[in-house]
């Protein structure tokens, strides 16, 4: 299926089942289909060659959601990911939010199927140890292989996660970087209070302002520098070098404004390889997105 296509999938209208189901904004459909595109090209493609794959979703949402405007409830990507045709034989959801966490067990259990499910009501940087402790162990006669969705509703996003669960698994991450709707709208901010640690948390970078003014960069450069700055640190835990043009940009279906970027990062090729399938030529929002 090429990118156009995944982006345009019907996503399938649910019955409204009672349980905590927050709305969402059209745009974030096209999000979803990309994930689930990639999720189940990842799971089908792994299935038989890692015994264990753990799914991880950082904020995870309740698994449902309504479509403003339309009022169409569809699965979001935490149970898109639970009903992929292959599941995976560990997965682990994190979210702050007790509702959610309360609908997306109650959503999974529904499903009557042997998932191995853990549920981490937490914020996500405190509950990096908890995700440890909760991933299968493993060793060279019974390997791990994890795909982690980070979604975040904002750039307040610490790069240690990446660190602590990037060098210590065999893990693909595919990242909602908003590098528009917050990073862009309120850069003035962020560049101009030194005790603002966002964009310095995000790039790992405490001295970012510092390389900004040398280089004499503009806010136009600020998304091509964050893009960058993030991908300098994830090629730094072994993962493969990505292009820009493959930070994938999602903007408003009217007035074309760019709300965030959606970035894969793999250790192996054939996990960029998922990335560009899932986005392949044909959609007009292909490209920087700057
Ligand atoms: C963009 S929504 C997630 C959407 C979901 N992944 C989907 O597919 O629709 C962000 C979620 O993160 C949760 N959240 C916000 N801040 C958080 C934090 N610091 N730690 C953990 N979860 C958080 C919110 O409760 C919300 O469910």
């Amino acid at each position: 299926m090429g990118g156009s296509e995944v982006e345009t999938a019907h996503l399938g209208e649910l019955e409204d089942d009672g349980l905590y189901t927050p709305s969402i904004k059209e745009h974030s459909l096209r999000k979803i289909r990309l994930h689930n595109h990639y999720v189940s090209v990842f799971s089908t493609a792994m299935k038989d060659k890692w015994p264990q794959r753990a799914y991880l979703g950082l904020y995870s949402g309740s698994g449902r959601a309504r479509v403003a405007g339309t009022g169409e409830i569809v699965a979001t990507s935490a149970m898109s990911a639970v009903q992929v045709r292959y599941p995976f034989t560990k997965y682990i959801f994190v979210d702050n939010n007790a509702h959610c966490i309360a609908a997306l067990k109650a959503r999974i259990n529904a499903l009557g199927g042997d998932h191995d499910v853990s549920f981490i009501n937490e914020d996500v940087s405190a509950a990096v140890p908890a995700i440890i402790r909760r991933m299968p162990p493993y060793n060279s006669a019974r390997g791990l292989l994890s795909f982690c969705f980070v979604d975040p509703f904002s750039a307040k996003l610490n790069f240690d996660v990446f660190r602590a669960l990037g060098s210590r698994y065999r893990m693909d991450f595919l990242v909602l970087l908003m590098l528009g709707r917050d990073l862009r709208t309120n850069f003035k901010r962020y560049l101009q209070d030194e005790s603002d640690t966002r964009i310095a948390d995000l790039i790992a970078d405490e001295e970012w302002r510092n390389e900004w003014a040398d280089r004499r960069l503009q806010p136009a450069d600020l998304i091509r520098f964050v893009l960058e700055k993030f991908g300098q640190r994830m090629t730094e835990l072994g993962y493969q070098e990505t292009t820009l043009d493959e930070a994938h940009a999602i903007r408003l279906d009217h007035g074309n404004v760019l709300q965030y970027h959606l970035v894969a990062y793999s250790k192996h090729p054939l996990g960029l390889k998922f990335w560009r399938d899932a986005r392949a030529a044909g959609d007009p929002q292909l490209g920087f997105g700057f």
